[in-house]
């Protein structure tokens, strides 16, 4: 049949793309429980958030819940990589769940600095979406206090008690654009707030997005591979198209539509960080049969972060 793309069309992979280090860590621990304790583990929201892994581990029994409500008593319990409130991990305890918690560590880093400062008196602002799992969790850190908002609108209607003792934090799956605006409004308005050393934005985020920049200036069409609550991945569909650059989020490879790629000569591929890999050669062998002859990954950062497990889920050949 007649190729949709131009002849001789090329995909491009980003680089680095796909799963980081934390949901890495995270599909390790339910794996590992599953392995150690059997099924079923009950994991408290979507591990991560990718339809794939989802499904994966509910058929190797996994029972994904929101409410701990929903989790019997004496349960092995898992929290997700976005994080917990102190409400939530106080309800685990209290109910006696063997929990081990997935949360990822560049969050836990955030909950820790909240919880910090909150004692030397200090009140937030939140820079977030609304509604995301991460920031109920970190805003959970705190009874009261912090103060989120989501655009630099919003920093102009935003009402600390007092503004002597402020600090800036923020969800780490931002676009890294957006949150440097909407910093610069909080700033603007808040000369003295406070910012973390290391931006909360994280490596994983920055990278991706860094990668989608240079992807956008050599690919017609960008393809992301990802679920649509994944906020990491949806950011990097968004930036390519600020740059100019038609861009498809897709879940899987079922969800390409042969029209996008019409005359296409360099496709870019890349993935959100809790999209595996198995779903891109899937993407990529699509492409192919719509036209594409060749496939390169373009230079970008090694990215080598690796996290320690928490204990209790060593296995006993290891
Ligand atoms: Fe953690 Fe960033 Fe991944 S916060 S889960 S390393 S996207």
């Amino acid at each position: 049949s007649q190729p949709v793309t131009a002849p001789d069309a090329g995909i491009v992979l980003a680089a680095p793309r796909g799963f980081c280090a934390g949901v890495d860590r995270a599909i390790d621990i339910v794996e590992r429980a599953l392995q150690k304790f059997g099924r079923p583990i009950y994991v408290r929201h979507e591990i991560v958030h990718n339809t794939h892994v989802v499904n994966d581990l509910k058929n190797r029994g996994a029972i994904f819940i929101e409410d701990l409500a929903e989790v019997p008593p004496g349960a092995t319990l898992v929290f997700s990589a976005h994080g917990v409130s102190k409400a939530v991990q106080e309800e685990a305890a209290q109910r006696g769940f063997q929990v081990f918690d997935a949360t990822c560590p560049l969050v836990t880093k955030v909950h820790v600095e909240v919880a910090k400062l909150a004692k030397e008196g200090y009140e937030f602002i939140m820079i977030g979406h609304k509604g995301h799992p991460e920031v109920e969790g970190t805003m959970g850190q705190l009874d009261s206090g912090i103060h989120l908002v989501e655009d630099v609108n919003d920093v102009a209607h935003v009402q600390p008690a007092q503004t002597d003792r402020l600090a800036v934090v923020t969800q780490t799956t931002l676009s890294v654009d957006d949150a440097a605006a909407i910093t610069a409004a909080v700033k603007a308005r808040f000369p003295n707030i406070r910012e973390p050393k290391q931006q909360d934005i994280c490596y994983a985020t920055q990278n991706r997005q860094d990668a989608v920049k240079v992807l956008s200036q050599q690919a017609d069409v960008v393809i992301v591979v990802g679920s649509p609550t994944s906020s990491n991945s949806n950011r990097l569909a968004e930036l390519a198209r600020r740059l100019g650059v038609p861009a498809h989020m897709v879940d899987n490879a079922d969800e390409l539509q042969a029209e996008w790629f019409a005359g296409a000569t360099t496709v870019g591929v890349t993935a959100g960080a809790s999209a595996p890999e198995v779903l891109v050669n899937d993407v990529v062998a699509r492409i192919k049969a719509y036209g594409a002859v060749s496939v390169r990954t373009m230079d970008g950062v090694q990215e080598t972060l690796k996290f320690p497990l928490p204990k209790g889920l060593k296995l006993d050949n290891q």
